[in-house]
């Protein structure tokens, strides 16, 4: 349970630190009954990271204290750079019925993790598909795939991020890009990965690649597979994580939270 009581699955989270470096968590909040969700995250701060909400049904209204506000909407993202300090609430919403997505937390190195605060948010229609061959389609949020890159840009962690599905029984590979972390997070059908090719997983596992240079190999099952793959340079720094603040020391960390009661948490407020 997360938020003012949102109930979500967690793939990776605190207790896998260091293994996914520069990723720090990735929750899944697909579900069906809006009791699940509809109270939301309200008002909370960030401080030391970045947060990448990924939607593929409803949307999620939010407003911050740079006065921003607006919807994540279906097929959309919201890459939102925490930086030195952000107040915002994130409310999912049915749309039709459906609300689900996901969110990504991704760690900002030492000399980042004061940064100015910022926004990239695109809408379903500002993402590229790229079909590389038939019955394969890639979803580009960031990064470059099949000559495509994605929208999401001047990200710290110079992260690939896509939504790839694999028609029935279809073959695919990605070379990871030599000392990056590399993961994939199924979300739909099923396949087979990398080393495990004669083991076939389902909806909701995640998968943890090797590093450098090595190539990912992906086998759908009979169902066809989708999955998200994400990947990104390791900062191989101290974390210090205190719910929706990470940073480097427990004393920055500390400090952070004294701010935030005091009401001086924020550098930059527009
Ligand atoms: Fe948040």
């Amino acid at each position: 349970m997360e938020g003012a009581g949102v109930r979500l699955h967690r793939a990776f989270g605190y207790s896998e630190i260091p293994l996914f470096d520069p990723f720090l968590m990735l929750d899944d909040f697909r579900a069906n009954r809006p009791e699940d969700y509809l109270a939301g995250f309200p008002w909370h701060p960030h401080r030391g990271i970045e947060t990448v909400t990924y939607l593929l049904e409803g949307r999620v209204e939010h407003g911050d204290s740079m006065g921003h506000s607006g919807n994540v909407t279906a097929g959309g993202v919201q890459w939102m750079t925490a930086g030195s300090g952000i107040i915002h609430q994130e409310m999912p919403k049915p749309v039709n019925g459906s609300m689900g997505g996901f969110q990504l937390w991704v760690n900002l190195p030492k000399k980042n993790k004061m940064m100015d605060p910022r926004y990239q948010e695109l809408g379903a229609d500002e993402i590229p598909r790229v079909a590389p061959k038939e019955g394969v389609t890639i979803i580009v949020i960031s990064g470059t795939i099949a000559g495509i890159t994605g929208p999401v840009q001047d990200i710290i962690a110079e992260p690939e991020f896509f939504d790839i599905t694999l028609g029935p029984d279809l073959a695919f590979s990605h070379t990871v890009r030599s000392g990056y972390g590399a993961a994939a997070y199924v979300i739909g059908g099923t396949g087979s990965f990398d080393r495990h090719l004669n083991e076939e997983v389902g909806d909701r596992t995640m998968l943890l690649f090797g590093e450098a240079g090595t190539s990912v190999e992906v086998h759908a099952g009979h169902e066809g597979v989708r999955f998200l793959y994400f990947s990104g340079k390791p900062l191989r720094e101290p974390i210090a994580w205190g719910g929706p603040i990470v940073m480097n020391t427990k004393d920055e960390l500390r400090q952070a939270f004294a701010e935030y009661r005091d009401g001086t948490f924020l550098r930059k407020t527009g």
